[in-house]
């Protein structure tokens, strides 16, 4: 036997909190520092025979039609009964594909995907396997959600082996959800359900498994308190797409994000409310963001934003607080807080506003995440409402990039962001004088301004 090309299986020692993998046991991760968290695994890399059978067709050019392209398969997307969900996901759920859906425990991601299963057309059959819940409990749900459809199977089982035997033989296009990765386990694995090994050996064998028999696998994945999927990076690598849905418990409004796409774009949200059936779609987020929104409130702004394609109003709100802490507070919920420091100093330098004895607190209302930089003209006209204690101009609407200069950049899409503030019964817009105009003939006032300090000098005046 040719000894070079017999690699002997080896050990290695993988660390079950952040997947380091290290050459010895150790009781402390040298990588993430928690304690008793490494495991010994068979290490199969390197024990590939040269004499492996490969298929006539193993490899193909570009000039070969009867392989399935991007164009095919976009044609083979499937519209779920929910638009919202079409969209973030780049029109539909594309066959053989394998969905992650993360998000925080309670915030409705089984009764999201029990949804999703209302009927389609087609001959293919819909499974829904829980490993969380009893079958009694998924069936009183279904029940509760109205879902009607011949084609749903449900089960409760945590075994993979089991799973993936009870899979086979679905027809082409099927769905399958699987509730959810961190609860299922295969008796292969030494380690226990939810580590880094177990989640990563069952969500490879769902991936084959869907690959092969061209069955799309939608899989639930918890979020660890610092917000990761379980099993952090490796999960995200070996599917498809990922989902987070998201958004605070108290809050009525849950918002789908998509975070990586192999088949479309990732940044359309879909916006949903919790109700007392189940999840629905809310078909005008500005006006749900924008419910009880009051402008006779200092520090108080309206942004114009862009998620995805769809333009969305919200609502930033700003507390400015004295205080005698050497280093003042900065903190915010839905908007970077980098960025809010940032924004804070160039107000301080550049406005003349003195801020070095005084909290910022920043808040997105409706549990909204903002990410453009389009919202820095917004965050900042809030923190000087708030400061001079006097409320914004009434039915004003803002939205501009601020630089380190004070200037206010124009935005992309300015259009569609007016438009939005137009339908929405406001008044006015505050944006950078390089914007491009909006419709002459309408009623709303378009107002340029070219630095940061003209929100104090002419807007608050
Ligand atoms: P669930 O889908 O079980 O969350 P997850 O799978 O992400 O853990 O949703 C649970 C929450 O949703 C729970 O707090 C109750 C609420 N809910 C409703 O308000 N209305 C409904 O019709 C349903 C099914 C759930
Ligand atoms: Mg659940």
């Amino acid at each position: 036997m040719d000894i070079l090309c017999m690699a002997k299986a080896q050990s290695r020692f993988v660390c079950q909190e952040c997947g380091a993998i290290l050459s010895k046991w150790v009781g402390q991760c040298e990588i993430c520092k928690a304690w008793n968290s490494v495991i010994e695994e068979i290490d199969q890399m390197g024990i590939t025979k040269q004499n492996e059978h490969i298929p006539d067709d193993f490899f193909v050019t570009l000039s070969d039609d009867s392989v399935e392209t991007e164009e095919s398969l976009i044609i083979g997307r499937r519209q779920t009964q929910i638009e919202e969900l079409n969209r973030v996901i780049g029109g539909g759920i594309v066959d053989g594909s394998i969905i992650l859906l993360g998000g925080p425990p309670g915030i409705g991601k089984s009764t999201l995907l029990l949804q999703v299963l209302t009927e389609m057309d087609g001959s293919s059959e819909f499974v829904y396997i829980s490993a969380e819940e009893s079958v009694n409990q998924v069936l009183l749900r279904a029940r509760r959600l109205n879902i009607s459809n011949n084609q749903l199977k449900i089960a409760a089982s945590s075994n993979i082996h089991q799973i993936i035997s009870s899979l086979h033989g679905l027809p082409k296009s099927s769905i399958v959800i699987i509730d959810s990765i961190q609860t299922i386990l295969s008796d292969l694995i030494q380690s226990p359900p939810g580590s880094i090994s177990q989640v990563r050996f069952c969500t490879q064998e769902l991936v084959n498994f869907a690959k092969k028999n061209d069955v799309t696998i939608i899989i639930v994945g918890h979020i660890t308190k610092d917000g990761a999927i379980a099993g952090p990076k490796t999960l995200e690598h070996m599917v498809d797409c990922v989902l987070y849905f998201e958004g605070d418990r108290s809050y009525d409004y849950r918002i789908l994000r998509c975070e990586k796409n192999r088949f479309g774009p990732t940044d359309e949200i879909g916006v949903f409310s919790m109700t007392g059936h189940g999840l629905e779609e809310v078909a005008n987020p500005s006006a749900a963001f924008l419910s009880g929104h009051n402008s006779e409130v200092s520090g108080v702004a309206v942004f114009a934003g862009i998620e995805g394609t769809r333009p969305i109003l919200s609502e930033i709100q700003a507390l400015v607080s004295h205080t005698n802490i050497a280093i003042p507070r900065r903190s915010s919920v839905g908007f970077d807080t980098n960025r809010l420091i940032m924004l804070v100093a160039v107000l301080s330098n550049r406005c003349k506003l003195n801020l070095s004895n005084k909290e910022v607190y920043l808040n997105v209302a409706g549990g909204l995440r903002i990410n453009e930089p389009a919202a820095d003209l917004a965050v900042m006209a809030s923190i000087i409402s708030s400061s001079m204690q006097k409320p914004l101009p009434k039915g004003s609407v803002f939205f501009g990039e601020v630089s380190l200069s004070g200037e206010i950049r124009p935005s992309h899409l300015s259009y569609a962001r007016c438009k939005e503030a137009q339908k929405l019964g406001f008044k006015e817009i505050y944006c950078s004088h390089k914007t491009e105009d909006f419709d002459k003939s309408s009623d709303l006032e378009i107002r340029k301004l070219k630095m940061i300090r003209e929100v104090i000098s002419s807007v608050m005046n």
